[in-house]
């Protein structure tokens, strides 16, 4: 089977799962976070080196502050409660965002889970927190210009050399799977998505299971990835 090595799940339709049970919201994010889990872990028994998920995106702080604090509650519950499990799995937890707007407690498990397992070697997940696709760009071109005034020669400069002034530097995304039935970016990964295989889906996240996450690898197997080259049969 041809499995992508980097899967990135924009994980929509927490609060519309919640809602059609007569839930709050935060129910639907309780539930989000326990799919999360089930579908890395899933998602590595199947191959998948690197996990990016969209748990927070910088627009999403213009959300009422409850459901905003619950979301970060959520995250550091997460950290803190799965850090061993997910660190007997030998998984390395990166974080990608924006710092500024965090609060301590997100700020100490962020930097504890990324401590603890950062010699872990069997794969990568990449939570994305206070995060945007265009500010991740904005802010590797700021760093990129400080080190050209500190003298950097960026005479043979290339698009993998720029990776590394993102907020980590890892591989193209392979397949991008979004949830809940929109068809949009909404900001996400914009420099690593060029030639991603999209997969979209109308179930909600907190009902995206393994089978609908093999869905998705089935049709990533059948899909003819040109990087711009012919159709088979012109090659
Ligand atoms: C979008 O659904 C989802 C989010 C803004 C949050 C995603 C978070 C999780 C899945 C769980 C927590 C993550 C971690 C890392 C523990 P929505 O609420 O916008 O859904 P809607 O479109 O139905 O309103």
């Amino acid at each position: 089977m041809l499995v992508p090595n980097h899967v990135a799940i924009i994980m929509d339709g927490n609060g519309r799962w919640a809602t059609k049970k007569g839930l709050e919201r935060s129910a639907g994010h309780l539930e989000g976070s326990r799919t999360l889990e089930k579908i890395l872990f899933h998602a590595m028994d199947m191959g998948v080196k690197i996990l990016s998920v969209y748990a927070f995106s910088t627009d999403n702080f213009k959300r009422d502050r409850k459901e905003v604090d619950y979301l970060m509650n959520l995250v550091v519950k997460f950290f803190r409660s799965k850090l061993d499990k997910i660190n007997k799995r030998n998984i390395k937890v990166l974080v990608s965002g924006r710092k500024e707007h965090l609060n301590i407690d997100v700020i100490e498990a962020i930097e504890k889970i990324e401590r603890v397992t950062i010699d872990n070697k069997s794969g990568i997940l990449n939570i994305c927190l206070n995060y945007g696709g265009q500010e991740e760009i904005v802010d590797g071109a700021i760093k990129l210009a400080h080190d050209i005034n500190n003298g950097l020669d960026i005479t043979s400069f290339t698009k993998e050399d720029f990776r590394r002034y993102l907020y980590h530097d890892l591989p193209e995304v392979d397949l991008l799977i979004r949830t809940g039935g929109e068809q949009r970016l909404s900001n996400f990964m914009l420099y690593q998505l060029s030639y991603t295989e999209f997969y979209f889906t109308n179930t909600l996240f907190p009902d995206f299971d393994k089978s609908e996450f093999n869905k998705a690898l089935f049709m990533y197997e059948n899909r003819d990835r040109r990087f711009g080259g012919l159709h088979e049969e012109n090659r």
